[in-house]
């Protein structure tokens, strides 16, 4: 089995690194505010259950080889502005698909853009794979724009492969390769 190191990856604003033990004050500024649609699947949305989540839930899929959690830190304003994470990682094949989510407050400041551009350069560089790629509803317009603008090529769509609340939907596929960088 291989995985994942825990990287530090730098971008114009923003520290994309693992969440870890000494961010419990950082993580509960951002539920006091109601906000945990910025941070990973799996985060509790409870101030108490920070601590414990930190020491174990955070780094568990970079410790299993399944993927990674990172979070999109301003460096300048000193807060978490949402997460980026990687899924599904396949040694064999070395592909791995990426996910993102910004605070509803920080949406439209090219955020998303600027994390996904740069974790997928880390993936296809030092994270050794040399596939990346990722779904979107394709009526998530946001979400959509946000891959083409990090540079990820349309493969094309999945038809009713996505369940929200609100039903099935359509999901476009993308991706970037190692070649393409
Ligand atoms: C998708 C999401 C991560 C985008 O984050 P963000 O930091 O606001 O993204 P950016 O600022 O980098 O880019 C957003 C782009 O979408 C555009 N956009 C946003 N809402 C739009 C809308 N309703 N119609 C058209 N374009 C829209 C913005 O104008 C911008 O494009 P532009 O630079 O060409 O103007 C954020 O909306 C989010 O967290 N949504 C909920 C979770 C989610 O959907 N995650 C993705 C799952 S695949």
């Amino acid at each position: 089995m291989s995985s994942f190191p825990s990287p530090v990856i730098r971008s114009a604003r923003l520290d994309l690194r693992e969440y870890d033990a000494g961010d419990a004050g950082l993580v509960r500024g951002l539920l006091e505010h109601g906000i945990p649609e910025a941070l990973p699947p799996g985060a509790p949305s409870d101030p108490d259950e920070v601590s414990g989540w930190l020491d174990g839930g955070a780094q568990r899929a970079r410790k299993e080889g399944t993927g990674l959690h990172l979070m999109m830190l301003d460096r300048a304003a000193g807060k978490i502005v949402g997460s980026i994470g990687l899924f599904h990682a396949d040694w064999e094949v070395r592909s791995v698909e990426i996910g993102y989510g910004v605070d509803a407050g920080e949406r439209g400041q090219g955020y998303a853009t600027e994390a996904l551009g740069a974790v997928a350069r880390w993936v296809l560089t030092e994270g050794g794979l040399q596939r990346a790629w990722l779904t979107a509803n394709t009526d998530n317009v946001a979400s959509v724009r946000v891959a083409e603008k990090a540079g990820f090529h349309r493969e094309g769509t999945l038809r009713r492969a996505g369940l929200e609340d609100d039903g099935l939907h359509d999901q476009a596929l993308f991706s970037l390769l190692d070649d393409e960088l």
